[in-house]
């Protein structure tokens, strides 16, 4: 119970409710792996493969370890190194920068936009130049879906097609949405995302996979992530990893992805129950026409330094919030002597300064969601 009202504590994300949801389901996919045994690489890994390019039209899906191993393959697969620029936002959760360094290639930052909080096009185009002045070869960009919505892909892919980039979406977020009548998992040269267990498609433990359209890719990634295997494990042609989804997690998945779009539905309903209550009030998230969020986060913008505050209002009257992200990665300890692109990244630093998320997740009753409005209303006017 919270200090200003009886009423319980609202959870932030609601994993339990389509725990009950999917009840006897999940037990008899887990226990049906426990008869087999066949942990790794078992045949529901291949199975939920092949549903996941179904759901998204790619036309060749290899699962991996987590989202950061999924973003990481495909550098690997690509080649991509010491030497080489790898653009992506500043504005994003660390892993879309993190593997770009694993690689021992240069994450370059570039700007975001205001208004859908993704890679800004423009700033990417700058940033090229910086990088070129710094010795380093463009190479690749990784344009993030943030929050669940697509980003800018064919202002992206009109910047790549004429620098010769390499384009990896990630997608941890934004999995199930889509751009212009296509989901993603289609857009650039590889799609990669996350199944952890906040993720709108999560499992139960950490997941990835990489979507791509090319078979010789594809294959690549296949060698990599059992240890750059050739024609057997045994047979090593290239270095690579340990990175496998869990043949468990993907039964699990198997059940989730059956319920996903009646849970993107109930998601998009959510969103249009925030937008109708607070639009006048706080900074809402606008969706671009042609474009459909899958609503990863709810993320309100508070500008003019009342953002602290809010939280704090909130959070007494049992409503919890997110700040996503608080520090821009060119801030942060691991990554600030990385170079930022020319332009500057003052629309990440303003945004960090601004968001808040809320509770966000398919199983939010209207019920419930009034009362996250009225305590934000309450709050905002006080
Ligand atoms: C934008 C983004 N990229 C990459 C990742 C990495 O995914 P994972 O946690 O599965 O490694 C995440 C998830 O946390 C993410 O939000």
């Amino acid at each position: 119970m919270n200090q200003h009202t009886n009423l319980p504590p609202i959870p932030f994300i609601d994993v339990a409710a389509q725990r009950r949801r999917l009840g006897r389901a999940i037990d008899d996919a887990v226990a049906r792996v426990l008869v087999h045994c066949q942990f790794i690489l078992g045949p529901e890994v291949k199975t939920f493969e092949a549903e996941l390019a179904k759901f998204c039209g790619a036309r060749r899906v290899v699962t991996c370890a987590s989202g950061t191993d999924a973003l990481m393959l495909a550098l690997m697969a690509k080649g991509v190194g010491p030497g080489d620029a790898v653009f992506c936002p500043s504005f994003t959760f660390s892993a879309t920068a993190e593997v770009a360094a694993l690689v021992g290639a240069t994450p370059v930052f570039v700007d975001v936009e205001a208004d859908t909080f993704n890679i800004d096009a423009k700033s990417l185009a700058a940033a090229l130049d910086t990088a070129k002045k710094l010795g380093l070869k463009p190479k690749a960009v990784i344009p993030v879906d943030l929050f669940g919505l697509p980003a800018d892909h064919d202002g992206v892919a009109a910047v790549a097609k004429t620098a010769g980039l390499f384009v990896v979406d990630d997608a941890a977020q934004g999995f199930g949405a889509s751009y212009k009548g296509k989901r993603l998992g289609t857009f650039g040269h590889a799609t990669a995302t996350s199944f952890f267990p906040a993720k709108p498609l999560g499992c139960y433990g950490d997941g990835g996979a990489v979507f791509t359209d090319d078979d010789e890719f594809a294959d690549t990634l296949l060698s990599l992530r059992v240890h750059g295997q050739g024609s057997d494990k045994y047979d090593n042609i290239r270095i690579g990893l340990a990175s496998r989804l869990d043949t468990i997690q993907a039964a699990i998945l198997s059940e989730k992805l059956r319920i996903f779009p009646d849970e993107i539905a109930a998601r998009e309903r959510a969103a249009e129950r925030y937008a109708k209550g607070l639009s006048d009030v706080v900074g809402v998230p606008k969706v671009p026409a042609g474009l459909s969020s899958v609503w990863a986060q709810y993320t309100i913008r508070v500008p003019g330094g009342r953002r602290d505050k809010l939280a704090a209002a909130l959070k007494a009257e049992g409503v919890p919030t997110a700040i996503y992200y608080p520090i821009p990665l060119h801030r942060q300890r691991a990554y600030k002597h990385y170079p930022v692109g020319a332009g500057g990244v003052t629309v990440s630093d303003r945004l960090a300064a601004e968001v808040l998320s809320l509770p966000m997740h398919a199983y939010l009753d209207a019920a419930t969601q009034d009362r996250i409005v009225d305590a934000v209303r309450r709050a905002v006017r006080s």
